[in-house]
């Protein structure tokens, strides 16, 4: 039978070397190669924190960078949901072709490493990428968790995500006007190209936006406040943003005013282990 593979998942954190941890630092020295996707021009100074990273934490070390361009990935913005679900599986499929047929060109023992952007387990598809190449031959996978950029925007705010006993709710610009309610406590939102929050300014002037843009790199930009009062200018600022750098990452959390501790029953009733 064939040795698997030894892969490892390592998330490294928003950008700042001080995010990567000292689980993540053992799991890089175990790799000889890293794997990384190469996703355009724009994003080449994602492609540059990682090997950064590798330069700082492996002085010296024998490893090699080998970066993999992304297959096409389509329009998904003019796509509707069943098409939009489509294109991916489509877009994973090929990528998982393309890093099995990397790997096994490999020497035999030679440890894969794949750097993922914040955290693992949100928003990033390596995990279901590598499970898939799993399918095609035989690998064994570490999984390491990383600062997401959830974390960093609280930190750098300084604020609790959940109302004390309620829920946080983590989506995507492209989900946030179906799916905002009140009863989904605080909303984080990713992967918002057109700050889709403005959209509910009518509806709910009265939330708070935390916002921040670059969290963890030295081009760092927050905002805070009323969205009705601050959103003009995220939007202006977030514009200019993506001029200045040819691209922007930005996460917010939305959060609705206080209801206060009297009117809010699921706080009075909490006992136990559910005590914050
Ligand atoms: C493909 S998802 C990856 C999320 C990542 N796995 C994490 O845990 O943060 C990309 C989205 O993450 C958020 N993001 C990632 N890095 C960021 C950063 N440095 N500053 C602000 N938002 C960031 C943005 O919402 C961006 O659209």
């Amino acid at each position: 039978m064939t040795t698997p593979r030894e892969v490892r998942v390592i998330g490294i954190g928003t950008g700042s070397p001080t995010h990567v941890t000292g689980q993540a630092i053992a799991a890089l020295r175990e790799c000889d190669v890293f794997l990384v996707a190469d996703k355009g021009e724009a994003k080449d100074e994602l492609v540059a924190v990682r090997r950064l990273i590798c330069a700082e934490f492996l002085e010296g070390g024998t490893y090699r960078i080998v970066t993999v361009t992304d297959p096409e990935r389509g329009p998904d913005a003019e796509r509707d949901k069943a098409a939009y679900r489509t294109g991916v599986d489509a877009w994973h499929a090929a990528r998982a072709d393309r890093y099995a047929e990397i790997i096994e060109s490999l020497s035999p023992g030679e440890t894969v490493g794949f750097l993922v952007w914040g955290d693992p387990a949100f928003y990033d598809s390596t995990i279901r990428i590598v499970d898939a190449v799993a399918r095609r031959l035989p690998l064994r996978t570490q999984v390491v968790a990383g600062l997401s950029a959830i974390q960093v925007l609280a930190a750098e705010h300084g604020i609790v995500l959940n109302g004390i006993g309620q829920p946080v709710h983590i989506t995507t610009g492209r989900r946030l006007l179906d799916e905002w309610s009140p009863r989904l406590g605080t909303v984080v939102v990713m992967l918002d190209g057109a700050l889709k929050c403005r959209e509910l300014v009518e509806r709910a002037p009265d939330l708070t936006i935390h916002w921040g843009a670059y969290l963890g790199l030295p081009q760092q930009v927050l905002r805070a406040g009323r969205l009705a009062d601050v959103i003009e200018d995220i939007v202006a600022v977030r514009a200019q943003l993506r001029e200045q750098h040819g691209w922007v990452m930005d996460t917010y959390a939305l959060t609705a005013p206080s209801p206060g501790d009297a009117e809010n029953p699921s706080v009075a009733v909490l006992v136990g282990d559910d005590r914050e």
